[in-house]
């Protein structure tokens, strides 16, 4: 993050302030290729946001910069389930694949967000953006249900409703494509309520980076600590800007839409410095899965690595992540293995707050994050498909620098580019030995190694088995919640009694 230039600053301990911490976690689904000084191990990725009238501010140049840390599944409602349990999301049951907007389930009331973690802490929270772990009768599994004071988004994803007609970019230029036709108007919810259905996407950044200010300047002049969560729409399809950020970059709308997303953090540290508490707030900048490849140059791009969204190669799962605390952790850039899994130890250990007693797949990161050199507590990472079942378990794991793949699948989110493996008609193939990779020496998992001819891997075929045995005698698979199917009356809809829905539903 450029606005903080000192890059040398003495790593202070944060245990000298852990009552006013504050934290900010925020996601999208950008690609590796466009967040600004990004390195892939010292592979320089090929293209920067930079332009000359505009500088990134999450360039990672100030913060911890992760190159290998994971999400849990590459798509969103999953993904997000295990970021803010610190729980794979077989546990939980949202799979397969995602939420829709009438969908009946979401994410069981009695998992422990890093929200209801903070709560008894005295936390503000509040979610910003996406949501997509439900919306359910009544709005039961909105963010206001999970542990979240206040909520201002879209619950779902924004291409979650006919958009051909809605505007994305000034003065008026329709949006790319269909999206989801037959269902309701994407609605703006504050709270519970539907505030704007359909939601203006000219606005809608500013009105968050508003309410997110609001929220921290609130929360800091009453000396409360606050939690922070805004996984943001961009720059999934089909991708918006308001006029200041539409035609500022040189990547076109892709492009315009992370720099949108780049100049509301940019809003936000400016929030922080203004109240002076920027050196008590972690921040840590992720995303939830790979680019849609599928979109083409709308899509995103996954630099070196394989695939993308909905599949269990590197580009789905890989994802950028920066840690940033100004003093505390010291920038530079880490191999170590990490997870999204691993947010809610870190924030518990951080904030002092009390583990949920149940079966946790995340480590603390403290160590990792806070000493120079620090090693990660996590040393296996497990892949599961969209669709996990019991029967086919996870399709790949990775050990150290070694990945397994069990299952191999291409999928229709991949079905761009030259690479037959990533195509829908990739079908299912199973792999008995798994096919295992090096990622420090081959990061896009092009040649599979040879267990049995290569004397110095012996043994490493039975320490892949003897890890997957052992996670898999920890997994108890939770109801699906996607499975509880959707009904089109439970799609939210501003004026509940008009006829005929779901065209009708717009105020
Ligand atoms: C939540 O409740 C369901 C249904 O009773 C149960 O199967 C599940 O284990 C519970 N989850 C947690 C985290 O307590
Ligand atoms: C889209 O806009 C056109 C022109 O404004 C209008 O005729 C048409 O009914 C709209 N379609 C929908 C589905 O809103
Ligand atoms: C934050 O800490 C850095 C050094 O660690 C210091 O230079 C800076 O002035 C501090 N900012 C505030 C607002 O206290």
């Amino acid at each position: 993050m450029t606005r903080h230039r000192n890059s040398h600053l003495p790593v202070r301990h944060p245990e000298t302030a852990p009552a006013c911490l504050k934290l900010i976690l925020t996601i999208a689904p950008p690609s590796w290729g466009f967040i600004g000084l990004y390195r892939f191990k010292g592979d320089a990725i090929v293209l920067e946001l930079d332009s000359s009238q505009y500088r990134p501010v999450v360039d990672g140049s100030n913060g911890l910069r992760f190159t290998d840390f994971y999400t849990t599944c590459p798509v969103c409602s999953p993904s997000r389930a295990s970021l803010l349990t610190g729980r794979y999301q077989t546990r939980s049951g949202i799979y397969p694949g995602v939420l829709y907007p009438g969908s009946r389930g979401g994410l069981p009331l009695n998992e422990t967000t890093i929200a209801e973690l903070l709560k008894p802490l005295g936390y503000a929270t509040a979610a910003v953006g996406k949501w997509h772990l439900g919306v359910g009768p009544g709005g039961m599994y909105l963010p206001t249900h999970q542990g979240f004071d206040q909520y201002l988004g879209v619950p779902y994803s924004h291409d979650m409703g006919p958009c051909w007609n809605l505007t994305c970019f000034p003065p008026d230029v329709k949006c790319f494509g269909l999206c989801d036709v037959g269902t309701v108007a994407v609605p703006l919810m504050l709270q519970d309520v539907i505030k704007k259905q359909p939601v203006n996407f000219l606005t809608l950044e500013s009105s968050y980076s508003q309410f997110m200010s609001t929220f921290i300047l609130n929360s800091a002049s009453m000396s409360k600590p606050f939690f922070l969560y805004y996984p943001s729409h961009h720059t999934h399809y089909p991708q918006y800007a308001g006029p200041k950020a539409s035609g500022a970059s040189l990547r076109g709308p892709f492009g315009d839409a992370l720099l949108e997303f780049d100049s509301t953090i940019g809003d936000i540290l400016d929030v922080l410095e203004l109240m002076k508490i920027i050196n008590n707030t972690f921040i840590f900048f992720t995303a939830d899965n790979g680019p849609e490849l599928m979109r083409m140059s709308r899509g995103g791009n996954a630099g070196p690595l394989k695939c993308g969204k909905s599949t269990t190669y590197e580009g789905g799962m890989r994802e950028p992540a920066i840690a940033f605390w100004p003093g505390v952790i010291a920038p530079g850039v880490t191999h170590e293995l990490a997870s999204t899994l691993d947010l809610l130890p870190t924030i518990a250990r951080l904030s002092g707050a009390r583990l949920p007693q149940v079966q946790l797949d995340g480590v603390d990161m403290t160590d990792l994050m806070l000493t120079r050199g620090g090693k990660s507590k996590r040393g296996t990472m497990m892949f599961y498909p969209t669709d996990p079942s019991e029967k086919t378990s996870i399709f790949a794991l990775r050990l150290g620098k070694y990945k397994a793949h069990f299952y191999t699948r291409g999928a229709t989110h991949s079905s761009t580019g030259p690479d037959p493996d990533c195509q829908f008609a990739s079908a299912l193939k199973a792999h008995d030995p798994p096919l295992v990779f090096d990622l420090e020496s081959d990061p896009s998992e092009n040649y599979p190694l040879s267990l049995v001819t290569e004397p110095a891997l012996h043994g490493l075929l039975d320490e892949i088995l003897e890890a997957k045995a052992k996670f898999e005698a920890s997994m108890v698979f939770g109801e699906s919640q996607v499975g509880r199917g959707s009904d089109p009356a439970l799609e939210p809809c501003c004026a509940p009694l008009c006829q005929p829905k779901p065209s009708c539903c717009r105020c």
